[in-house]
């Protein structure tokens, strides 16, 4: 299986970890980034930076063009219909707190249902809680199978008279499992129920189009698909962002300001207050740039040949067992070793420098779900090749040689 040999376009597989060449298996957690990126945000601080919206000067200007134009690659990348659509904010984790604060404050009422799945990342459970001790309104948690998996029956049967929302991963951050989101969305719309995808784990290994899922609301994290940190997409349909009211108030915001009375903008603006992350726009925008240059499909089938190479692999080691195992995974292998910790496993494949996540991976109920306290997690990126695998490989048969 020929790699897609990019690991050339990341300046930090130039170095060596402890003693090592680099072996990058933790992009789930967060991809390294790409020299494009890198030099598009030296670029923009060394010549184009000011603040936005706000300036008559060239800087200003030229600053504000960037970030404008990086709300439309944002708009291509995901197949959104406005751009108006795609609101920045911190992270994933804050996409989903915005809509829970302003959409779930606005229509959830006491005894009113969200459905989410037993393998959500916390940042999509505990917004949800936090919402439900201001409403008293209900969380239903649709149960995952002992692979990893969702059925779409077991959401079906969650949707009642009472659901006012679906809130689902694409992708499981700790097992890698693609839920049966299409299907999820449909059978929720035909009862006319929206539905909020938490797409982290799902943007850098697949092309998403959101229009063609229909999604309601779509988020991710910029830090996650090659980009900066402190940037992230929150994208819903026009018409329903327009209804919602502002996450915070402040600067940018507004249309006008008295004492009396304040004017709020239409989306995005509405939702972006005060000074935006701007250079960190600038930055995901170039991500979007960088990965849409190699192209997602070809993205996709490269880390699926070596998920499905690393499953072969690893998953045969004496010792070793899968933990996620649904039919459709993309980009993350969970296991666990019998009698050894992940933590230990971790800390000696990092001396051999492979940089894998041990614990729970912000999925406790998931893990609770499956018997488990932690997995060591092995995530692929764009980077990664069966070189990669094979270290890991090894690596693990060291670990095992070190506890006997
Ligand atoms: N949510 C990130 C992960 O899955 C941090 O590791």
């Amino acid at each position: 299986m020929a790699g897609l040999e990019l690991k050339k376009d990341f300046p930090v597989f130039g170095q060596k970890i402890h003693g090592h060449p680099l072996v990058y298996l933790d992009s789930g957690a967060s991809a390294q980034k790409p020299r494009h990126v890198i030099d598009a945000l030296t670029r923009f601080y060394e010549t184009d930076y000011a603040n936005i919206h706000r300036g008559v000067h060239d800087l200003s200007m030229r600053a504000t063009d960037a970030y404008d134009r990086a709300r439309g690659v944002v708009q291509k990348f995901i197949g959104a219909a406005h751009e108006d659509e795609i609101i920045f904010t911190r992270g994933a984790t804050e996409s989903i707190n915005l809509v829970a604060a302003t959409w779930g404050h606005e229509n959830l009422r006491e005894g009113d249902e969200i459905v989410l799945t037993q393998l959500e990342h916390h940042a999509n459970i505990v917004p949800w809680q936090m919402l439900r001790a201001q409403t008293g309104c209900v969380l239903r948690v649709v149960p995952i199978q002992s692979n990893g998996d969702v059925l779409l029956e077991d959401v079906l049967a969650a949707l009642n008279a009472k659901t006012k929302l679906v809130s689902v991963a694409h992708v499981s951050n700790a097992l890698g499992t693609v839920l049966p989101v299409e299907e999820i969305i449909k059978a929720a719309h035909d009862k006319g129920i929206p539905v909020l995808l938490d797409g982290s784990q799902a943007v850098s290994h697949r092309s998403v189009d959101v229009q063609k899922l229909d999604a309601d609301f779509y988020v991710f994290s910029g830090h996650k698909i090659y980009g900066p940190t402190g940037i992230g997409v929150l994208y819903g349909k026009r018409a329903i962002l327009r209804d919602m009211p502002p996450y915070q108030g402040g600067g940018d915001m507004i249309a006008s300001v008295t004492f009396e009375e304040t004017i709020y903008q239409e989306p995005p603006m509405r939702f972006e207050a005060g000074t935006p992350p701007i250079a960190q726009v600038v930055g995901l925008a170039a991500a979007l740039d960088y990965v849409s240059s190699i192209g997602m499909d070809k993205i996709a089938a490269h880390e699926d040949a070596l998920l499905a190479y690393a499953t072969q692999v690893i998953g045969e080691m004496k010792g070793v067992r899968l933990i996620g195992t649904a039919p459709r995974k993309a980009g993350i292998l969970s296991f666990v070793m019998d009698g050894i910790h992940p933590h230990d496993i971790g800390t000696i494949l990092d001396s051999h420098g492979i940089a894998i996540r041990a614990g729970h991976h912000c999925a406790q109920p998931a893990m609770e779900a499956l018997g488990l306290a932690a997995t060591v997690r092995a995530s692929l990126g764009l980077y990664n090749d069966e070189a990669d695998i094979n270290a890991l490989a090894v690596g693990l048969f060291k670990v095992q040689g070190i506890f006997g």
